[in-house]
């Protein structure tokens, strides 16, 4: 469904109504498929470390941010969110994620964008993308000339004392513990739909052929997927990181591993930032493990 040449396609209800500004879509929010490939293709260099060769040494500046950050209960702003201190959301950040989600998920995308995702909305959703994009004109304003980031990418290095990607990533029992916290939290829960295609499908559910009529919308049940006991065995609800060491089944470790891999989408729409994530995750769970 999700494959490349897959005759399904986006939703407008669940990606248009992302847009953040009326009439003008980002990568996630396009439904022509071409200008989605077209655009996923442009922001893939920026992404990939092969294109993007500062990606590493950049993120690493960052992870020492956020190492001293979560040791400090600091943020990268200049001065402390004072959430901790207060034990309060002083911010709004967290309600903002809260009810902007449910705006864009239970409401139809007219008032969806009224309530939450217009930068001038009345929850703080869409403000904290105003934000977001202030940090990003202000970041364009400067030079980047010696500088590099996902905006600039250049030669320009800087070493840290983070662990390397490519050392995390061959430290089998950390990456171990990882994936099954993905498995046992997925980071992202929410059911980016597809749109059947208008002449309907008919697929193969527990052996049984189905018909989906066409125009219908079909979703990834994230948690089930990593909570299926077929796949993960009895014990899907324990945190059992061994599971993924022990497994002598060849083909049942790759079925295992590409049910996880499912927690960034399959295809055409598989996150671009995927690479950058587990990136993340493994210099940061060793660096404060
Ligand atoms: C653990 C962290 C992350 C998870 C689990 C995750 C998961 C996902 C999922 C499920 C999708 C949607 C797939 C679909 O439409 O069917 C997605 C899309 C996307 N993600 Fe991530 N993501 C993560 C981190 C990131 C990061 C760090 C970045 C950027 C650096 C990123 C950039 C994107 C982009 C740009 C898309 C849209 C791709 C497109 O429109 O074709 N993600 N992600």
């Amino acid at each position: 469904m999700r494959a490349a040449r897959s005759p399904y396609t986006r939703t407008k209800r669940f990606n248009q109504s992302t847009r953040l500004w009326q009439g003008k879509d980002h990568v996630f929010s396009l439904l022509s498929e071409e200008e989605h490939l077209a655009r996923r293709a442009r922001m893939a260099a920026g992404c990939s470390g092969k294109e993007n060769l500062s990606l590493e040494s950049s993120i690493d500046v960052h992870i020492e941010e956020r190492i001293a950050l979560i040791r400090s209960n600091n943020v990268g702003f200049g001065k402390p969110f004072g959430d901790v201190k207060a034990d309060r959301d002083l911010n709004d950040y967290l309600e903002a994620e809260e009810t902007g989600l449910a705006v864009l998920l239970q409401w139809p995308t007219p008032p969806a964008k009224v309530m939450g995702l217009s930068e001038k909305g009345l929850v703080s959703f869409g403000r904290m993308f105003a934000t977001a994009r202030e940090l990003v004109h202000d970041r364009l304003k400067r030079d980047t000339s010696g500088k590099s980031d996902m905006f600039a990418p250049s030669f320009a290095t800087r070493g840290g004392g983070i662990i390397s990607d490519a050392e995390a990533r061959n430290l089998t029992y950390m990456q171990a513990v990882i994936k099954e916290g993905m498995r046992v939290h997925p980071p992202v829960t929410t059911t980016i739909g597809k749109r059947v295609p208008d002449r309907g499908d008919t697929v193969v559910i527990n052996g049984k052929l189905v018909f989906l009529p066409g125009g219908v919308n079909d979703s990834q049940a994230t948690l089930a997927v990593q909570h299926n006991k077929r796949v993960f065995g009895e014990d899907v609800a324990d945190f059992r990181q061994e599971r993924w060491l022990l497994e002598k089944d060849e083909r049942k470790l790759a079925e295992m591993n590409r049910a996880n891999e499912l927690n960034f989408g399959y295809g055409r729409y598989q996150c671009l930032g995927k690479s950058i994530a587990m990136m993340e995750i493994g210099k940061t769970v060793f660096e404060v493990g």
